[in-house]
Parts: structure tokens; C-alpha cells; sequence
């Protein structure tokens, strides 16, 4: 007679305990155990409790090999899920076998489970584990079959705001530190070039070596503002001329609201670093076509019509920001992310406990954004001027342009020739984020992956990236995501851009979208007016009657008030309370990881200490460890 000592740990969740019945077989390399039900006196497992049980066999199992996990009917009891985080054994002999588990068992079903210690398909020889592994991803494949792209009151009133100070009243509910600062600062030039590189959307930015043919600006225009001794030629040979295009607007689909028509520009905003090291506009064309009917806006026309210009751009920014900075290159694409991770990598695989805490509430978000923002008559139609067919376009356009370059941070800054410009807090701290993950990636893939071959004899793998590849990126070669991944340095970088854009990307362009969208002049989300063809024209009203109307406004700032909200069980990067990795090796790295990032986080709040606008999108206890709001 042999006795196994089982310990099983319900999760400390509402509703995570069950009153099925649970019974559990051992199967081991000399056999397998009887089902055996896990019963004692008094309630199995409740919300939160660890208990233990003992399972007799005739003989010894040899090593554990899986544990299967049986919940059936109990009585007369109605079926109730099931959220079992692991199961420990300890064998005759005194071994422990950790069974980690971290998911709910749903209805009457059995699952099977392996030891914590992680295996890729090439460290398994025995044709009962090979047969595991794969009904394991059927069933999964099965389940995940489709990857898809698929404060009231005020929200009634139609019409323009009658002043600018009425904005106000709606950002009452609600205010941050940013919220005021941006309300206070939105009209200063200064102001509006540190959005570029610390508001919500700090990638559009390129620098420039010369002056594209569709933005005509001679040295005459801007030299009041370069200043004597400065012209707009050696600025563009210091590097110090930049430019913002918005050419993906140019052809989008545009929409009514209230029954009225809006409109979109496709502006090119070219900016300068000052002397001072100030990012500041020096121009505005409001089309890709120049000619008299689109003139160039400047900082010395009238403030009218340059506060306009600029307007129209941050319109411009909220529409590139939202459809495809935000929504399609963070959380559609961590929802194919993790779909592959969920098809493609069994339980027990290295990459599997690797992603899957990033890839947390991420399938659940974006199902309730396809519910109520996307679909017909959503938010996005009652609120923005290009509705769900402008944001179709958008994110499609923007997906057959997206590439491997713009998904790594240190390729596309360096490829956007930002990586002087002073003061770009997201480049710093992203960047120092970018090397603590990667250095935590290359530990566990240096651990389980001891050369390139072994990584490209892992099939399963090889069959998550092509299936992200062929998926996500729909086979297209020019995106440069690869299609295979041939060495460990191949897959260090490929993970670590993963972990970063589900985590750290996510956070700096979605955490401060109330920060500096509640101020609605500084983010309409839609315009009712053309963009101007002529200077001079504009006045306060003419202004306001461009600006969304005031139930337009109230939804967006609704719907930002709530997009930046966490959820309360927030995990912030690099926390793993489920202890998926149970070997030793994995665990340090984890806690080398933790250690780098909390060294990153005192060095951020140190730096935001002399900043008039602290930058703290990118504190790590602040970012989520997935795409998860
Ligand atoms: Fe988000």
C-alpha cells in the first residue's frame, strides 16, 4: 500500500469554491492510481482554503507524470465553477510535485494537469506525454477558435458650448493634477509640442533631413520664430526639425452625429527643438495637397486661427491615438497575442507560464469594446467624427503599414531619429523598462532554451509564431514580424516586445487618456465645421461651433473617465502571484526582475520630484502587467 498526500488550494475569488464533487487520479511511470474522490468532514473546498487529502494506491506511481483533476455532479446541488490555483503532492518518499492549475473548471469535465517544472515538446520522449500535450492543444483549439477584430443629463444636449469655461463644469466629477495643468496650459505651443513625447500618443514623431514636397514652407515664413542667425535649412541638418503626418486620415470614411456631418484633416504639423530644448510648432498644413485652398498656419497669424490649426490637429491626434496607437497596436494585437498563446503552448510549455499572466482580462475587455463601444450605434459612433466605419479604415490602414520596427521601442526611436531630443520621459523610462524585461526574458529562455536548435526544434513554438504571424499580421512579409524564429536571440527580442507592448506600451497610452482628454479642446474626439481654406476667419464662435457638441463631449469624456480606470486586482508589471514556474532558476529571474523594476520605479519618482508635470505612465507598481482596461 502506498499513501500520497494531496494538498489542494482553492482561489481567494468570489464564487471560486465549489460543492461538485472533485476527485483526483495520479498517474505515474509505473502506473496510475484509482480515481479517487477528495472528501473530508465538513465543506471542501471554499473560497480561499487549502486543504488536504490522502490517496491510497497498491503500490508506488513512480515519477508523477499528470494529475487528473475530475468535477462532477454532487447530489442534488446545481453545478457551480470552480477556480482551483494548484495542487501539491507528496509522494511515500517524501517528493513534492507541484500541480500548478490557476483557471476555473466550468460545468462537469476533467482536466489534466503536469508538474510545475516547465517542458518544451523536445524535452518530452514519452508518447503518453506527447499524446497530452496534443489533446491538450486540441481542446484548446477547439475552445478558441476565432481570432476576430471583431454621467447622464448633459449627455442629452444637443448644440455647441456657449463659452469655453462651461467645459469646466463637466471635469468637475473628476480632476488630476494633469487634468488641471492641461486646462491651464492647452493654448501654449510649448505645451502642445511636450505632447508629442510625454501625452498619450508619443510615437508620431519623426525627425527630418529635409522638407517633404507636399509641405511647402520657405525660410521667410517660419525665420520670426527660428529668430536671427537661425534658418529653417541648418535646423534640418542639426536634426532639429521634425514632423507629425497624418496622411492615414486622409481617405477615412467620415460620418454624422446628431444628424449632422463632421469632418476630418489629414495634417502635417512640422515642429522644431528650440535652444532651449523646447519642442515647439512652427507649422500647420491642414491636407496632404498643398495649394490655395489649404494654407499653412503659422504661430504668428492671428490666435484664432493658429489656436484652430492646432485644434485641428489634436483632433488629428485623438482619432491616430484612439483607432490605432491605442485600440489596434495594443489591445487587438495582445488579443492575438494571447490567442496564440492559448492554441498554440500546453500548460506545461516555457513560454506558456511566461505570457500567460500579460495576457490577463485582455480576451475580456476587448469582447466588452466589441458590445458596446464598436458595434453599430456604439460609443465610437456616438462620438467621434470617423464612427465604426472610419475606425475599420483606420485600423486596417494602419495594420498593412504597421511593422516589426514600430512594435520594438529601441528600433523605432532610433528609426525615428528621437533619441536626443531632451526631456522624452516615455522614450527614458520605456527604454530602461525595455532592458530590465528583456534581461529577465533572456534568463528564462537562456534556462529552457540551451541553443538555437532547441529552439527551432520546438514545434509548438514555431507553430505560436506563425500562427501570430499568419493571424495577426496576415502573412505579410514587408510587416518584418517573423514568420519563424531560428535563434534564442531571435526569441528574446520577439517576447520581450510582446511583454512590453501588452504591459508598459499599454499603460503610457491608455493610463492618462482622462489626464489629457478632459479638457475637451485639447482632444475633440470629432469637428462639425470644414477645416479653414483661408486666414482670418476665425473668432471665438466660429471656434466653439467647430468644437463637438455638448452631448458629443460629455459621452467622450465618459467614455475616457472610464478607459482609465484599472481594474482594482490590478497586477502590476512583473508580479506573478500564480506561481506557474516552480523550479528555482525561473523564480530568481522573477525576482531579479522585480528588484530592476522597483530600482526603475525610486529613479522615476526621484526625476518627477523637479517636474512641474510628473511623468508617471511608465511607473512600474502603476502599469498593468496585461492589456486589461
Ligand atoms: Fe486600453
Amino acid at each position: 500500500m502506498a499513501l500520497y498526500r494531496v494538498r489542494v488550494t482553492t482561489g481567494p475569488y468570489l464564487m471560486a469554491g465549489t460543492l461538485d464533487n472533485i476527485s483526483v487520479t495520479l498517474v505515474g511511470t509505473c502506473g496510475e492510481s484509482p480515481k479517487q474522490r477528495l472528501d473530508r468532514m465538513g465543506r471542501d473546498f471554499a473560497s480561499g482554503s487549502v486543504q488536504k487529502y490522502k490517496v491510497r494506491c497498491s503500490e508506488e506511481l513512480g515519477e508523477l507524470l499528470l494529475l487528473r483533476l475530475h468535477k462532477e455532479r454532487y447530489a442534488f446541488f446545481p453545478q457551480d465553477s470552480w477556480y482551483c490555483s494548484s495542487i501539491c503532492i507528496t509522494a511515500p518518499d517524501g517528493t513534492l510535485s507541484h500541480f500548478p492549475c490557476y483557471q476555473w473548471m466550468e460545468g462537469y469535465c476533467t482536466i489534466e494537469l503536469r508538474p510545475g517544472t516547465a517542458r518544451t515538446i523536445c524535452q518530452d520522449s514519452l508518447p503518453l506525454l506527447l499524446d497530452h500535450r496534443k489533446r491538450e492543444l486540441q481542446a484548446r483549439q477547439e475552445c478558441y477558435r476565432s481570432l476576430g477584430m471583431k454621467l447622464r443629463g448633459l449627455l442629452d444636449r444637443r448644440g455647441s458650448w456657449k463659452k469655453l469655461d462651461d467645459i469646466r463644469n463637466i471635469m468637475r466629477c473628476h480632476k488630476t493634477l494633469t487634468s488641471e495643468y492641461v486646462r491651464e496650459h492647452w493654448c501654449e505651443d510649448q505645451f502642445f509640442g511636450y505632447q508629442y513625447l510625454n501625452g498619450v500618443n508619443p510615437v508620431m514623431l519623426h525627425c527630418l533631413s529635409s522638407l517633404p514636397s507636399k509641405l511647402p514652407i520657405t525660410n521667410d515664413m517660419v525665420a520670426p520664430l527660428l529668430g536671427p542667425g537661425t534658418c529653417l535649412q541648418t535646423e534640418l541638418e542639426r536634426g532639429n526639425i521634425f514632423l507629425a503626418d497624418y496622411w492615414i486620415l486622409a481617405e477615412v470614411p467620415v460620418h454624422c452625429i446628431n444628424g449632422r456631418p463632421q469632418y476630418v484633416a489629414a495634417p502635417l504639423c512640422l515642429l522644431w527643438l528650440n535652444p532651449q530644448g523646447a519642442l515647439v510648432p512652427l507649422a500647420i498644413q491642414l491636407c496632404q495637397t498643398p495649394g490655395p485652398d489649404s494654407p499653412i498656419f503659422l504661430p504668428t497669424d492671428t490666435d484664432w486661427d493658429w489656436l484652430l490649426a492646432k485644434t485641428w490637429v489634436r483632433n488629428s491626434e485623438f482619432l491616430v491615438h484612439e483607432n490605432n496607437t491605442h485600440f489596434l497596436c495594443t489591445h487587438l494585437l495582445c488579443e492575438a497575442f494571447a490567442m496564440a498563446t492559448l492554441r498554440q503552448l500546453p500548460l506545461c510549455h516555457p513560454i506558456y507560464k511566461l505570457l500567460l499572466p500579460h495576457t490577463r482580462y485582455t480576451l475580456q475587455v476587448n469582447t466588452i469594446a466589441r458590445a458596446t463601444l464598436l458595434n453599430p450605434e456604439g460609443l465610437v459612433d456616438k462620438v467621434t467624427s470617423i464612427g465604426r466605419q472610419g475606425l475599420l479604415y483606420l485600423m486596417s490602414t494602419g495594420l498593412a503599414h504597421f511593422t516589426y520596427t514600430n512594435f520594438c521601442l529601441p528600433d523605432s526611436l532610433r528609426t525615428r531619429g528621437v533619441l536626443d531630443i531632451p526631456n522624452y520621459h516615455y522614450r527614458d523610462d520605456g527604454l530602461k523598462i525595455w532592458a530590465a524585461i528583456e534581461s529577465f526574458v533572456s534568463e528564462i529562455v537562456g534556462y529552457y532554451y540551451t541553443s538555437d536548435a532547441s529552439v527551432q526544434q520546438d514545434s509548438e513554438l514555431q507553430a505560436w509564431v506563425g500562427e501570430i504571424f499568419a493571424q495577426a499580421f496576415l502573412g505579410r512579409e514587408s510587416s518584418g514580424f517573423p514568420r519563424q524564429l531560428c535563434t534564442q536571440g531571435e526569441l528574446v527580442k520577439f517576447l520581450t516586445a510582446i511583454i512590453f507592448n501588452c504591459s508598459a506600451q499599454h499603460a503610457a497610452v491608455n493610463s492618462g487618456q482622462h489626464d489629457f482628454g478632459a479638457w475637451m479642446p485639447n482632444a475633440p474626439s470629432s469637428m462639425r465645421q470644414p477645416p479653414p481654406q483661408t486666414k482670418g476667419t476665425t473668432t471665438l464662435k466660429s471656434y466653439l461651433d467647430t468644437l463637438p457638441e455638448v452631448n458629443t463631449t460629455c459621452n467622450n469624456i465618459l467614455l475616457f473617465w472610464l478607459v482609465s480606470q484599472e481594474p482594482k486586482d490590478q497586477r502590476p508589471l512583473g508580479t506573478y502571484p500564480d506561481e506557474h514556474f516552480t523550479e528555482e532558476a525561473p523564480r530568481r529571474s522573477i525576482a531579479v526582475f522585480q528588484n530592476r523594476l522597483a530600482q526603475i520605479s525610486r529613479d522615476i519618482r526621484e526625476r518627477n520630484r523637479g517636474l512641474a508635470l510628473p511623468y508617471a505612465y511608465l511607473d512600474p507598481p502603476l502599469i498593468e502587467n496585461s492589456v486589461s482596461i
